[in-house]
């Protein structure tokens, strides 16, 4: 396997990229502007595998750049997971979003052409359903994306189902996969890689920084939800195991096909289930604050998996909360200032 991965420096990136080598990739090329990815975590990638990752610091964006390391490179696949990736942002700043999922995915594509490369796994997310009138989100439930972040993913998927199309008749190879994630958690089992963003907003490691007192306490937002405990209820899946839905993806890809799928556990578990697990990981109460409704936030999120285990062989090692909080905490013990290379 010789891939090339863009925003390889970034949480999900990375370790997909330490997927790939543990399951026999032979080269890696790895893609990222550093705008918010992390240098160091291509350094622990290059000392996983010494002399099969080469790092190219580039933005997606930039076509000339992207054609020239493809033609080049020759890599048999692509991996594009290079965004931004915050909700709340992205309802401040749309354009912002759009130039970088919607024109990075353009200039990508445009200089996959150039190089004939034929294979395409896409990260795409839950936001592109929505708010769903019912539970669990199947791939056929309609995506009607209810902030900037989840219309531009959406835009990206239309983008490449339509290349799919046109390679379709002009009798291309190219082909992808498109798939959704729920809510990723968790860091590499073997400590060399971990979640660090800035700022960070996303559950998991915002309990677990108010429990190393790097910040004041856990915010809940909203306990008023019409669920069993009033709090949200998300489907989180181990990166790791998000990681190894790629290689399978990678492996069962098809020409001139678009498919996409869920990627999830199929199980939702509440703000309060997670707050409790991540107590229990460190072994003491974590400060915890309700706080109003986050704007924006459905209820509940939960995922049917069902297609990518049955089409793709794919299933979630992990189906509990513990092994992602207790990976995440080891993670963040070890990197108090994350990756720290800012
Ligand atoms: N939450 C809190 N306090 C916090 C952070 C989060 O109570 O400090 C709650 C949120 O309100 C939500 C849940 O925890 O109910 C999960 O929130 P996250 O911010 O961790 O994740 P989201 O569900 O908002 O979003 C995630 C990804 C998105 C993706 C979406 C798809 O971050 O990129 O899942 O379901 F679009």
């Amino acid at each position: 396997m010789h891939c090339l991965v863009t925003g390889a420096a970034g949480y999900i990136g990375s370790h997909t990229v330490r997927e790939l080598l543990a399951r026999g990739a032979t080269r890696i090329v790895a893609v990222d502007s550093l705008e918010r990815g992390h240098r160091r975590a291509i350094e622990a990638l290059e000392r996983l595998a010494p002399g099969k990752v080469r790092f190219a610091r580039i933005d997606v964006r930039d076509r000339a750049a992207m054609s020239a390391l493809m033609r080049e490179e020759r890599p048999e696949s692509v991996l594009h997971f290079a965004a931004l990736t915050l909700v709340g942002e992205s309802v401040r700043q749309p354009a912002a979003y759009w130039s970088c999922s919607a024109g990075g995915t353009a200039s990508l594509l445009e200089a996959m052409r150039d190089a004939g490369t034929e294979r395409l796994v896409f990260s795409s997310t839950a936001a592109t359903y929505g708010i769903p009138q019912s539970m669990p989100i199947t791939e056929d439930t309609p995506q009607q994306p209810c902030n900037p972040y989840g219309s531009a993913k959406l835009a990206c998927e239309t983008m490449i189902a339509e290349e799919a199309e046109a390679a379709r008749r002009d009798g291309r190879a190219f082909g992808a996969i498109l798939l959704r994630y729920f809510n990723v958690a968790g860091c590499a089992s073997d400590g060399s890689l971990g979640e660090d963003h800035d700022p960070e907003t996303h559950l998991v490691p915002s309990a677990l920084q108010a429990a190393l007192g790097a910040r004041p306490a856990l915010e809940i937002f909203g306990t008023d939800y019409p669920t069993p405990d009033g709090t949200c209820i998300r489907d989180y899946v181990h990166v790791e195991d998000l990681a190894s839905a790629h290689v399978d993806a990678l492996r069962a890809l098809r020409p001139r096909e678009c498919r996409a799928f869920n990627v999830g556990i199929g199980h939702g578990f509440s703000v309060r289930e997670v707050l409790d697990a991540c107590e229990r990981a460190v072994g003491r109460p974590i400060p915890a604050n309700v706080a109003p409704r986050r704007e924006g936030d459905p209820p509940e999120l939960r995922s049917d998996p069902a297609r990518i285990m049955r089409e793709l062989g794919w299933s979630p090692r992990h189906r509990t909360l513990a092994p992602m909080v207790e990976s995440a905490w080891r993670w963040m013990q070890a990197n108090p200032r994350g990756y720290d290379d800012r």
